[in-house]
């Protein structure tokens, strides 16, 4: 078999066999394959697609190409969830907590934030001694004790979408929807959990810009997972305004435990108990996605979710004084209040300005090895829908940047919200449960 063969074919828009797509995966993990050879295929599927079966085998071969995890010693069934990334979205931080302590197995594998979207791992490490890498037999060990870790990926699994991703990324193809869709279920896939939820977000602050893209990769997504025999579902959430209030890593934190007491945003809240309820239905422990809802509402007002995620916090080395007293996190220097300039609703507060402005208030980074400033970020008081008087407080911006750094940003804030002198509907969070 020849590689330039393959390329020709691809570039002829025909389908590739399952042995021609192992032949490229291996020979190019193995570094028989160069990049030029390799970058070439994956322009030619930019411009050609894939047919759901060589996605399948593309995903398949990429799970195996290096070390997957072996979850059998966790009793039960284990669940895991997956964000296409978002601005505030801190879901994991509460959603895993609150489908653990209903007795589902959360064995959670997080990311870092780049750009204008925040990672779980980042927002976890605000809280001081937190550790986020735990061996195998570690992380078993705490799956079987409490029912929840939250780690991140070790870097043994899937070496395919570690090079393939950094040559997508410096040859203009990570726009291919086979070549997301692969990327992403060949890490879940990797992580060894028998059911995965997957939130697929659209709008300006999402990686899919419109409904229509997110619709057809959260589809591909759940063909893949259910045809590799994992129960994969998705929900298509709304990422044109940020999630809840809070934006930058401790702040949300600090969100997502108000949230766990029972009080935390009205559109958070919703995607927590939607979200929460696909996995107990997946994990067998609710009969019914109604009867998930009121399984989640009630260990929220029992006090069982919170609980529950203390207990992640002690197994995982955190200081918990922090979760039972939020106001222990440290407060950035700058404190900076921004107004309304007229009155009416808010139309739009554009997510992506909103994450990009965080991200150059200290609470993200532009490359990988950038330090995060836990405290910075954005928290608003109004969102889409809201009715606004003249002068009324749309958000408070923290950070630990000096005035010249941080007031270009403040007058990017400003134009992220858009305010109108007519009434606006509140968007829905969810748009669709794809099963
Ligand atoms: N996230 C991934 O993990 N892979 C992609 O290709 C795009 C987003």
């Amino acid at each position: 078999m020849r590689m330039v063969d393959i390329i020709t074919k691809k570039r002829d828009g025909q389908e590739l066999t399952d042995e021609e797509i192992s032949f490229f995966i291996k020979g190019y993990v193995a570094g028989e394959i160069p990049d030029y050879q390799a970058s070439a295929l994956l322009m030619a599927i930019v411009f050609k697609g894939m047919t759901n079966r060589e996605i399948v085998t593309l995903t398949d071969r990429m799970e195996h190409s290096g070390e997957t995890m072996d979850l059998s010693a966790i009793e039960g069934i284990k669940v895991d969830k997956h964000s296409t990334g978002g601005v505030g979205d801190k879901t994991t931080l509460a959603v895993g907590p609150m489908v653990a302590a209903c007795g589902a197995k959360v064995a959670k594998m997080s990311g870092r934030g780049l750009g204008h979207t925040g990672g779980t791992l980042d927002k976890l490490e605000s809280i001081p001694g937190m550790n986020v890498f735990e061996t195998e037999e570690e992380f078993i060990a705490q799956m079987n004790k409490i029912g929840i870790a939250v780690v991140g990926q070790t870097g043994t699994l899937v070496p395919a979408d570690k090079k393939l991703y950094a040559l997508r990324d410096v040859t203009g193809t990570v726009e291919s929807l086979p070549l997301i869709a692969s990327s992403i279920m060949s890490k879940k896939l990797a992580s060894g959990t028998n059911c995965i939820e997957l939130d697929v977000k659209f709008g300006n602050g999402a990686f899919m810009k419109n409904v229509h893209d997110a619709r057809e990769l959260a589809k591909t997504m759940v063909a893949i997972g259910n045809s590799l025999g994992r129960d994969t579902r998705a929900i298509l959430t709304d990422m044109a305004q940020p999630l809840g209030y809070a934006v930058g890593n401790s702040l949300e934190v600090k969100e997502a435990i108000d949230t766990l007491h029972g009080h935390g945003p009205e559109d958070f809240t919703e995607l927590c108990l939607h979200s929460g309820a696909v996995m107990l239905h997946q994990a067998k422990i609710a009969k019914t996605f109604e009867e998930g809802e009121a399984m989640i509402k009630e260990v929220v007002a029992n006090g069982k979710a919170f609980e529950k995620f203390r207990e992640l916090v002690i197994a995982q080395g955190g200081d918990v004084s922090y979760i039972d007293h939020p106001e222990k996190f440290e407060v950035s220097k700058n404190v900076i209040e921004i107004h309304a300039k007229n009155s009416g609703f808010v139309k739009e507060i554009v997510a992506l300005e909103i994450g990009e402005s965080a991200m150059r208030l200290g609470a993200g980074r532009e490359t990988f090895d950038d330090v995060i400033d836990m405290s910075a970020g954005i928290v608003l008081a109004k969102k889409i829908g809201d009715k606004v008087a003249k002068g009324d407080l749309l958000c408070t911006v923290y950070t630990n940047k000096e005035k010249e750094e941080y007031e270009p940003v403040i007058a990017d804030i400003e134009k992220a919200f858009k305010v109108v002198n007519v009434f606006v509907e509140k968007p829905k969070v969810i748009e669709e449960y794809i099963h």
